[in-house]
């Protein structure tokens, strides 16, 4: 077995369930002390349970600046720094244009946008040379696909973070790139307000826009993510990786 993150301390929001899941298993399977963040405590109990290795589980909001700031602590206190950070939690509420609320709006744009800008924020003053940061954009920032309005403007604004955090921390040896899942098999859609009922009709209407005729899987990402955080990358570093089947390329 390969172990190329013995002994590194690797953070992933929203680790609870699909791609932050499949990425807190890879790290931890590599030897990786990973610590997963997000709201849902049976979530984050389970997963923790399901993941063999060295795994912790603090709860917090990524759209609270004082959760972030209570990790940034945790963390300074028993590691003192970090290796890998997965900015990966995220969703938003989607919808038809004319029906997206100020409270959608605001709740997408706190999760994604500033979710991601402050967890990256808070956590810095833990990396040095060698540390790797990889933000969960998705397709949806480069496709105008109905109904992702918010969520989709968000994505590409995260998207733009990773460039410009690369020159903010240039000299600093810390590398700063975005992954990009295509349709990726998770319970995301229900999660954030599809209809059950919707989900099977959605993925066959999209499968058949794929070239590789399917939808991803959250391990598929995961091995993209640990490439990205692995010394395999080094010279890489404000690129966006897409992993959707070729769908971003027809
Ligand atoms: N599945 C796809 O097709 C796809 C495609 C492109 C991009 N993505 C992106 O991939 C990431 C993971 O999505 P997924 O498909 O794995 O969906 P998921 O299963 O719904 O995972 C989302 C994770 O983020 C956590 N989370 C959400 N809001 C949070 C907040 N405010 N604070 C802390 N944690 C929060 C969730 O836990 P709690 O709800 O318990 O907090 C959960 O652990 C998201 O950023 C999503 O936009 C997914």
């Amino acid at each position: 077995m390969v172990n190329r993150f013995e002994n590194k301390v690797v953070v992933i929001t929203g680790g609870s369930t699909g791609i932050g899941l499949a990425t807190a298993r890879l790290f931890a399977r590599e030897g990786a002390k990973v610590l997963i963040m997000a709201r849902n405590e049976a979530a984050m109990r389970s997963a923790r349970e399901s993941i063999y290795g060295d795994v912790e589980a603090i709860s917090g909001d990524i759209s609270k600046l004082r959760d972030l700031e209570a990790l940034a602590a945790y963390l300074k206190r028993k590691y003192g720094r970090i290796d890998v950070l997965f900015a990966n939690a995220g969703g938003g509420v989607l919808g038809p244009m004319d029906a997206v609320t100020e409270a959608d709006f605001d709740k997408t744009v706190a999760t994604n946008f500033k979710g991601t800008y402050f967890t990256v924020q808070a956590l810095l003053p833990l990396m040095g040379v060698g540390t790797s940061v990889v933000i969960n954009t998705s397709v949806a920032g480069s496709k105008g696909l109905p109904n992702f309005s918010v969520y989709s403007a968000t994505k590409a604004a995260i998207r733009s973070l990773a460039r410009t955090w690369t020159t903010d921390l240039k000299g600093r040896g810390i590398r700063v790139n975005a992954i990009a899942p295509g349709h990726i098999d998770t319970d995301i859609m229900v999660r954030n307000g599809i209809p059950a009922d919707q989900v099977a009709g959605i993925n066959n209407e999209v499968t058949k826009q794929i070239p590789l005729g399917r939808m991803g899987s959250a391990e598929e990402v995961a091995n993209a993510v640990a490439f990205l955080a692995s010394d395999e990358a080094s010279y890489i570093t404000g690129i966006e990786l897409t992993v959707d089947g070729g769908w971003t390329q027809v």
